[in-house]
């Protein structure tokens, strides 16, 4: 373990976010991971992270809810209720081919918009892998210095 907290193994570094029975009586914290606001969650028996700001205009995602779209565990935006898949990052929305009778909406995917990073667990603590994956998602855009500032002002309650 080095001085920041993080445990290096190979060539991506651990961050300890916590004790993994506080984290699952919290439900979900905010952390702040080499200058990255990432949201982890507890939800129906696992952890996840992802990146704490809406790609669509960074809004609290700390403050959405969790509900199941397509068989998908998604957090839903508060600001403009887009809905993220909380395994992939994924945006989610709902389509109609106008040219199929009757008009049924379907679940479609937008591609990954949030980046989702790795939540580990060893001996009763947690511990965030940052997805460093080259190539821009949609979300990066809102965890820059300027956003950053706003969010935490807001808090994280
Ligand atoms: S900011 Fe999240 S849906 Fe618009």
């Amino acid at each position: 373990m080095n001085s920041d907290g993080q445990i290096v193994a190979a060539s991506k570094p651990f961050h300890f976010l916590g004790k993994k029975e506080d984290i699952i009586q919290a439900e979900r914290v905010v952390k702040s991971v080499c200058e990255r606001d990432v949201l982890v969650l507890y939800h129906q028996g696992d952890f996840y992270a992802i990146d704490a700001r809406c790609y669509h205009a960074g809004g609290p995602l700390h403050k959405g809810d969790i509900e199941e779209f397509d068989g998908r565990s998604c957090i839903v935006c508060p600001w403009h209720k887009y809905k993220m898949t909380l395994a992939e990052g994924e945006g989610l929305y709902q389509a109609v081919d106008p040219s199929v009778k009757p008009l049924k909406p379907t679940w479609c995917s937008k591609g990954v918009k949030q980046r989702v990073h790795n939540v580990t667990e060893s001996n009763g603590d947690l511990f965030l892998t940052l997805n460093d994956s080259p190539g821009a998602i949609d979300s990066d855009h809102y965890q820059t210095e300027k956003y950053r500032d706003t969010f935490m002002k807001e808090g994280t309650k």
